[in-house]
């Protein structure tokens, strides 16, 4: 998923960084602004225990996917004969017309006056029924939570392939681009296993979890501006949800969208102070870029008053709509902050 702010790209440098600082110590790591879930995914490969956190219901999701599912899924309950079967049977779905149709195709909507063209008619169908038969498996216990979450992940990961946009769902295209316009297909995906380790997922605002956990490694990678996770990825929580949202405008956002303390100039700084000051965590380490809405220095200072601080740096592809927009500058520099408290 070409997610903002996402670390697929960097996550060897994270890695290198993380490892050299705290010389491989600790067991327990927390990724507090977990998005997509790359990062919790390395360090679980890595052999730590994780615990993941974001606000956004579709990012729990992925989290609980990735990160607690650790062993091969069977589907045994199901009467089809394995987990390919499972795909070619929900590929093959387009009996219900839902609140993706209704809401996100050209027909115009059966509750405003928009047509938003976010996905072609019948991958909207397609995706609605997916999701509809998802949930009733899951609610007749053909599929247990693992599985649930699994293929919640696998629609979504195909949604956002086929989805009408630039990238993020604050507008779509007027025209169908080529990429939308394929049918949907939902591929299995990887489940990552790795025995020594155990996982727990959490949905809350970081500044309040953080008084509830502990451990060794607490990672933070926050929004660095002003551009709100709710509004650019509306649709993906309403899939991850299966749910029937007020929505509002011409691009349909969920009415009851999430803010946070991170997206604003004058509250972000006694957020983050207040986030280090409450975490019992040995080793603490910040993503930032040199666009972000605190300077380096602000967060060095930040920083400086609860231990011993050191600074990585790696250059970083600039995030960019689509391929076709450039503007600006090509890369940025993105800061690895980390603290050893003290
Ligand atoms: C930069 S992205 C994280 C990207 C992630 N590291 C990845 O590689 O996919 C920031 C994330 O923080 C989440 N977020 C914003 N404010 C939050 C808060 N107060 N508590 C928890 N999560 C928050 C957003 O929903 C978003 O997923």
């Amino acid at each position: 998923m070409n997610y903002i702010g996402s670390k697929h790209s960097i996550i060897n440098f994270l890695e290198e960084s993380i490892i050299d600082f705290t010389n491989k110590e600790g067991k327990v790591f927390c990724d507090i602004f977990a998005g997509t879930g790359v990062v919790g995914k390395r360090f679980k490969k890595l052999g730590y225990d994780i615990i993941a956190n974001d606000t956004q219901f579709y990012s729990f999701v992925l989290n609980k996917h990735y990160l607690e599912n650790n062993n091969n899924l069977l589907f045994s309950k199901l009467k089809l004969k394995g987990i390919q079967d499972v795909f070619i049977y929900l590929n093959k779905l387009n009996n219900y017309q839902g609140f993706i149709y209704n809401n996100y195709t050209s027909i115009g909507t059966i509750n405003d006056k928009y047509e938003r063209n976010y996905f072609t008619i019948e991958n909207a169908i397609k995706i609605d029924s997916m999701r509809d038969q998802i949930e009733k498996w899951y609610k007749k216990e053909y599929i247990d939570k693992n599985e649930y979450y699994y293929l919640l992940v696998c629609l979504i990961e195909a949604a956002d392939k086929v989805a009408n946009t630039a990238s993020v769902y604050e507008a779509f295209l007027k025209n169908i681009k080529k990429s939308a316009q394929k049918t949907i297909e939902i591929k299995p995906l990887e489940i990552v296993i790795n025995k020594n380790t155990k996982s727990k997922v959490f949905i809350e605002d970081s500044n309040e979890l953080i008084k509830e956990i502990k451990g060794d490694i607490l990672y933070l990678d926050p929004p660095y501006n002003s551009r709100r996770y709710s509004s650019n990825y509306h649709i993906l929580e309403t899939i991850a949800y299966g749910d029937n949202p007020i929505i509002k405008g011409k691009t349909g956002i969920r009415k009851e969208s999430i803010s946070s303390k991170y997206n604003k100039k004058n509250e972000v700084a006694k957020a983050f102070e207040d986030l280090i000051a409450n975490a019992k965590f040995k080793y603490i380490f910040l993503s930032y870029n040199d666009e972000g809405i605190m300077s380096f220095k602000e967060i060095e200072e930040i920083m400086s008053k609860y231990g011993k601080y050191k600074r990585y740096e790696t250059n970083h592809k600039r995030y960019k709509a689509s391929k076709n927009k450039e503007v600006g500058k090509k890369t940025t520099i993105e800061y690895l902050h980390a603290l050893k408290k003290e």
